[in-house]
């Protein structure tokens, strides 16, 4: 089937909730992506912070088929070895005490958020049930997650939304803990917004938070689901902040491209999950954890984080010299390890437009930024590529401009 074909069956069976791009991917290998007519692509977004160590890394398919040969599923009724030796792996390397594994970033953050009220409810703090959350900040589309996701654009027409949701803006820290007392249960961040336009909250604020969480019992919850998973340098974005959440939420990234999400915990936290308190279905698949501790097992192995903040500075000074050349194009260059924005003061979606027909896979969030988060794999080839692919396009519209 061609592209044109695939657009059209598409357009006539699946909801209309995407704005997606004329492109029929087909197969990727490892930074590589194909479309149903052939064309090569260059993928500088990883399938939204996704595909970690590229397209079809050898070691994960290996894992992925000897599992789907033992067993696909079998219910959380059960024990299991992939899922027990995931946790250990996450546990032993930072991912806090204990977890629990769910299906989605918006799950994942569901039942983080579940698990701080019951954790307050427990300790007989009934009153503290309000979760604090970050302007800006994006944690899903299921109802709770989209009501910490303060965007009047997107929770329109859902109403009514779960209750006891504040969304504050960060750039005064007095204001922001102000907030923190007696009726909050959480504070839910992404230490660095993603979707919000890549900004990295600062080490301060996040002390601030932290200090201020631990003067009334309120549970700092870090959502990890884009920025975790070495994505920033380090396997855990928290290891950069001098400060460790009582929380983490995981997903994107972490099984390679199998949808997985995760809750992770400090016991005193984790405790408060007892049995019956929490479940779902397919949290946990054999097929799913196997993939997951396969590319973890190799994230750790080969030193990854290391290499992203290696190689994700390469791309941010490239970034930042065309910024210097085109200042009226870009306005910033953000962003940490392989998590950058590049915010432009043109019309973005021509921009990416460009890229995509010049063979680079990125997309534009907030607005006007561009965001690349490749896989951890790209070379400094690809990124003098990747950025020569940009500078084209700047090139093209500036001389269309005359
Ligand atoms: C920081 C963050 N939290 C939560 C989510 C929601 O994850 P999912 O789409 O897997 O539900 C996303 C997705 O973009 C995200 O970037």
């Amino acid at each position: 089937m061609k592209t044109e074909e695939i657009v059209a069956l598409h357009d006539n069976y699946l909801m209309n909730t995407y704005r997606r791009y004329p492109i029929a991917i087909v197969k990727g290998e490892g930074t590589k992506v194909w479309d149903a007519d052939g064309k090569e692509y260059l993928d500088f977004l990883g399938g939204v912070a996704v595909n970690v160590l590229g397209h079809c890394h050898p070691v994960v398919i290996d894992a992925i088929i000897a599992q789907v040969k033992e067993l696909v599923h079998i219910s959380n009724l059960y024990y299991s070895k992939p899922a027990a030796e995931l946790a250990q792996l996450l546990v032993l390397n930072g991912g806090l005490d204990k977890v629990f594994f769910c299906n989605s970033g918006a799950e994942a953050n569901e039942g983080a958020i579940k698990l701080a009220r019951k954790y307050q409810w427990r300790k007989g703090h009934k009153e503290k049930y309000k979760i604090i959350t970050a302007a800006h900040a994006f944690h899903g589309r299921t109802l709770a997650a989209l009501a910490a996701t303060h965007k009047p654009e997107i929770q329109e027409g859902f109403g009514p939304l779960p209750t006891g949701f504040q969304s504050i803006e960060w750039n005064d820290v007095n204001n922001f803990t102000k907030h923190i007392d007696e009726t909050t249960a959480a504070v839910l961040l992404e230490p660095i917004q993603g979707e919000g336009g890549i900004y990295p909250i600062s080490k301060e604020f996040l002390k601030r938070v932290r200090a201020a969480c631990d003067e009334t019992d309120t549970l700092l919850i870090f959502d990890e689901i884009q920025c975790g998973m070495g994505r920033t340098g380090t396997l855990f974005a928290y290891e950069s902040f001098d400060i460790k959440p009582d929380i983490i939420t995981l997903a994107k990234g972490i099984a390679n491209g199998l949808p997985l999400g995760a809750v992770c915990a400090i016991y005193s936290v984790a405790e408060a999950f007892q049995p019956g308190d929490h479940a779902t279905t397919f949290g946990a698949n054999p097929v799913v954890t196997a993939a997951a501790l396969a590319t973890l097992q190799v994230l750790i192995s080969e030193g990854y984080p290391e290499r992203v903040a290696t190689i994700g500075e390469y791309l941010l000074d490239k970034l930042d010299q065309l910024q210097m050349k085109y200042p009226h194009v870009i306005a910033e260059v953000r962003g940490k390890g392989l998590m950058i924005g590049v915010e432009l003061n043109i019309d973005g979606k021509s921009v990416l437009r460009a890229c995509h027909s010049q063979g680079l896979l990125a997309n534009i969030t907030a607005g006007n930024v561009l965001r690349f988060l490749p896989a951890y794999t790209i070379t400094k080839e690809e990124v003098d590529k990747a950025v020569d692919v940009l500078e084209n396009v700047i090139k093209d519209i500036l001389e269309s401009w005359v």
